[in-house]
């Protein structure tokens, strides 16, 4: 199957991107130093699917957030990546479906999804480009 490659150079902090892989929605956020505060400051223990920022990202690479553009629990794509979209009321991604909620790891925190909008394999190229698959 193809993998992806994505440059990450163009993408501000603040920003997600939309693209593909495998024929479905791929997600790719640049994390402010403060949208990494708020995911570091939610216990992770008390989550419906718990996994750290740090669980969800590479080791010394917190800001770049990696996942499907998939909500987990229809199916559907959510809101949140590309200019003026609704983040949601956890700043992350907002599923217009059923109201799902994720927060800026990608974490569902709100809304009927049963799990985090799931992570890809992907490993770094370079400092500033991903392949993911
Ligand atoms: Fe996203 Fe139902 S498919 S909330």
């Amino acid at each position: 199957l193809a993998s992806t490659e994505v440059d990450l150079s163009a993408i501000q902090p603040g920003q997600a991107i939309k693209t593909t892989f495998r024929a479905q929605p791929l997600f790719v956020r640049h994390l402010t130093p403060d949208e990494i505060a708020k995911a570091d400051a939610v216990d992770a223990s008390s989550l419906r699917d718990p996994q750290t920022l740090e669980e969800r990202t590479v080791d010394g690479k917190k800001q770049w957030l990696v996942t499907m553009g998939v909500c987990t629990h229809l199916g559907c794509v959510p809101l949140g990546a590309g200019e003026g979209e609704n983040k949601g009321e956890f700043g992350g991604y907002f599923c217009p479906c059923h109201g799902s909620s994720y927060d800026t790891a990608a974490r569902i925190r709100k809304g009927p999804a049963p799990t985090n909008l799931m992570v890809p394999e992907y490993k770094y190229t370079s400092d500033t480009a991903i392949l993911v698959g």
